[in-house]
């Protein structure tokens, strides 16, 4: 038998096509990163955002090392993540250089934060760190505050390539009825 080594570990036989194809259909949510200010700001849209920790409040973003919105954000240490509703695709279509503004999306600012109205919510973030990876950068980010949105519009998803709305929920309980259920069904064990 032949014992795997180091080299045949770290060789790659996948081909970029069939990645970007695959890691495709991994359905998500959409975010604009915005960085600058209310006359000038700097945003692109992701797809990549990961909660990292809960205490303290961090999360991350990966960005092309040659993305203009990144090293603004970078220059000026701080940034908002906008999560979409799905009202804002134009939005998204707009900070991924597909289009031109969209009228609906109004920018708002305080201090030294600018984020988008309306979204499913907006978290005002001081970078944390960044690091290289590849031919992106992680940036990690520490939530300082967030707006949150009391009408809770849907969020935008996009999958294999094109933007969706969230279907209907599964017949399956979600989490937060799975944990209320737990100590019962212990107990009764
Ligand atoms: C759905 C979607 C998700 C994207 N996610 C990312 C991402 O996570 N990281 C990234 O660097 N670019 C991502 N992009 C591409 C950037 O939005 C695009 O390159 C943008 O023009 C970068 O702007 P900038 O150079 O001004 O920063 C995504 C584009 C789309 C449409």
């Amino acid at each position: 038998m032949k014992t795997p080594n180091a080299d045949d570990a770290c060789r790659s036989t996948a081909s970029l096509a069939l990645y970007r194809e695959t890691m495709g259909r991994l359905a998500g949510g959409i975010s604009v990163i915005l960085s600058g200010t209310a006359s000038t700001p700097r945003g692109m849209t992701v797809n990549s955002l990961v909660s990292v920790s809960l205490d303290p409040l961090l999360l991350l973003f990966c960005a092309r090392r040659e993305s203009v919105t990144a090293r603004t954000v970078i220059e000026t240490g701080v940034f908002s993540v906008n999560i979409l509703s799905e009202q804002q695709m134009s939005a998204s279509r707009y900070f991924s250089g597909y289009c031109d503004a969209p009228s609906t999306c109004e920018i708002a600012g305080m201090r030294d934060h600018i984020w988008i109205k309306e979204t499913v919510g907006s978290i005002l973030c001081s970078v944390e760190t960044a690091h290289r990876a590849g031919d992106h950068d992680i940036i990690i980010g520490r939530v300082r505050d967030i707006i949150d949105n009391p009408s809770r519009p849907l969020p935008l998803i996009y999958h294999d390539g094109r933007y969706r709305s969230l279907g209907p929920a599964c017949a399956e309980p979600d989490h937060g009825s799975l944990s209320a259920c737990l100590p019962l069904a212990v107990g009764a064990a």
